[in-house]
């Protein structure tokens, strides 16, 4: 890896100074901290000092001791590390002032990320820029979008010292890029010339967004070479649980397949079973109609793939778990019913396995994203899955059918961008990449209902996506 980054800081005419290689090698990802650099910074320094990465907000990690160098002698559950997840963590009392400090959090957070941008250099207080004419740059949380006549959009925009109105003209590339109430950004434009008696107004002409680097594809992981099979959405307890599509996924991952043999693990992002009163008259949809007996059905059919596979799990809109998000994971009345190799968490979790960076988060956010922009519809769950990321963010919009619970820390902010991403909710079967970060939506076990069918979500229905974690390399096995 040492000699991997020196490189990229040479393609950057820049080297590591003495000291720096050691500094920058003790925090969580040193590839990835090395790519925000050059991508964050239109100047590299020369050299790059231990000095001018404390200044960036390179953090040290302390690593687990382990006497052990070979990966293979580890099992596979002992691989994975729990790096965020709201379980046991909840802060949130209910109150109504619990939205101010989520949103504060939100805003802070999004921040950060925003200043490591380059386009972030020259941007002001709200309550600075507000005292100002002339060219402007704010980090802003979006509030409140109106359309006028002639196409215009009027929008607040607010940061923690103060509120401005924003103007975007129809003509302007900001009018191009979809802004969203909640979204936090870089407004750049300029403070119209103010009148007395009137409140100053920022016409803006673009926005950037927190995004994700575009370099970072094609990476390749050591250590675990393996291969981990991605499905969700069982919903055991529907009568449109496809029972023989199961039992041919049963047979294939016991089987002596090769490709079988390899899976290390199973990750299922969630709705393990179908519920109880989840949406109107679904009783009529149902063929186990206690809950409890869903979860021991669905226990009893993952303790048949083979013990060797961890199976990872969060919980979606179906599962027994409070509805707003993060969701913790499944209590451990439910846990208990199931074989020692399934391993539960929250709703969104961000896990380390075997040094892949792996985000999972159910999706229920992803029809909500599909109601309001353009380029997202209910069947294309990749392209909401790029909006999150480009906006760094799980729900970026709310209000909308995605209840958010107000912890005092925003556990819906992408923090960190992970290597691979999966969702499942709308129960496709997609994958893609999106800046060198792996998509996965992951497919289902229910046929089409008729709310799915009002709705107009069509289900591709019994398929496993598996990845080689080395190679990168997806193949897409079917049980219909
Ligand atoms: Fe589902």
């Amino acid at each position: 890896m040492r000699r991997e980054i020196l490189k990229l800081f040479a393609e950057h005419n820049t080297v590591l100074s003495p000291g720096a290689w050691e500094y920058l090698s003790q925090c969580e990802d040193p590839r990835n901290m090395a790519e925000e650099m050059i991508c964050s910074c239109d100047k590299l320094p020369f050299p790059i000092s231990v000095e001018w990465l404390e200044s960036f907000n390179v953090v040290k990690e302390t690593k687990p001791v382990t006497n052990n160098s070979n990966p293979s002698e580890f099992s596979s559950d002992e691989l994975i590390t729990v790096l965020h997840d709201i379980t046991g963590n909840s802060t949130c009392t209910g109150e109504l002032n619990d939205f101010v400090t989520y949103f504060t959090d939100r805003f802070r957070r999004l921040k950060t990320i925003l200043s490591k941008r380059r386009e972030a250099s020259g941007c002001m207080d709200i309550v600075r820029v507000k005292r100002r004419a002339g060219k402007a740059k704010v980090i802003a949380l979006i509030g409140d979008i109106t359309e006028i006549r002639g196409g215009y959009k009027i929008l607040t925009l607010e940061d923690e010292s103060g509120k401005i109105k924003g103007f975007i003209n129809p003509d302007s590339l900001a009018y191009t890029k979809d802004i969203i109430e909640d979204e936090v950004l870089i407004a750049i434009g300029e403070i119209g010339r103010k009148k007395s008696g009137y409140e100053a107004t920022f016409f803006i002409d673009d926005i950037v967004r927190p995004s994700v680097p575009k370099m970072r594809n094609n990476r390749i992981k050591k250590g675990f070479q393996g291969k981990i099979a991605f499905t969700g959405d069982i919903h055991v307890g529907s009568t449109s649980f496809m029972k023989d599509s199961w039992d041919r996924f049963n047979t294939w991952i016991n089987s002596d397949d090769k490709m079988a043999r390899e899976i290390k693990y199973l990750v299922i992002p969630g709705d393990l079973i179908d519920g109880i009163g989840i949406y109107p008259n679904q009783r009529d949809d149902l063929e186990i109609h206690d809950i409890y007996e869903q979860y021991r059905e669905v226990a009893r059919i993952l303790k048949q793939i083979p013990n060797r596979i961890t199976i990872i799990c969060i919980p979606g809109n179906h599962d027994m778990v409070r509805n707003p998000e993060p969701q913790p994971s499944l209590p451990e009345e439910i846990t208990s019913l199931f074989p020692p190799n399934v391993k539960f968490y929250g709703n969104p979790s961000f896990l380390n396995l075997c040094d892949l960076k792996l985000l999972m988060y159910h999706g229920s956010s992803i029809t909500d994203l599909s109601d309001i922009l353009p380029n997202v519809t209910p069947d294309s769950p990749i392209s909401a899955m790029s909006e999150m990321l480009e906006r760094r963010h799980l729900v970026p919009v709310y209000g909308k059918n995605t209840p958010i619970a107000p912890e005092k820390e925003d556990h819906l902010v992408i923090n960190e961008i992970p290597d691979i991403f999966v969702t499942g909710h709308i129960h496709r079967t997609q994958v893609d990449e999106y800046h060198g970060v792996m998509l996965i939506n992951s497919s289902t076990w229910q046929e089409q209902t008729d709310y799915q069918k009002m709705r107009d979500i069509k289900p591709d229905p019994a398929k496993v996506v598996i990845l080689d974690s080395y190679s990168r390399k997806v193949s897409i096995k079917s049980f219909v």
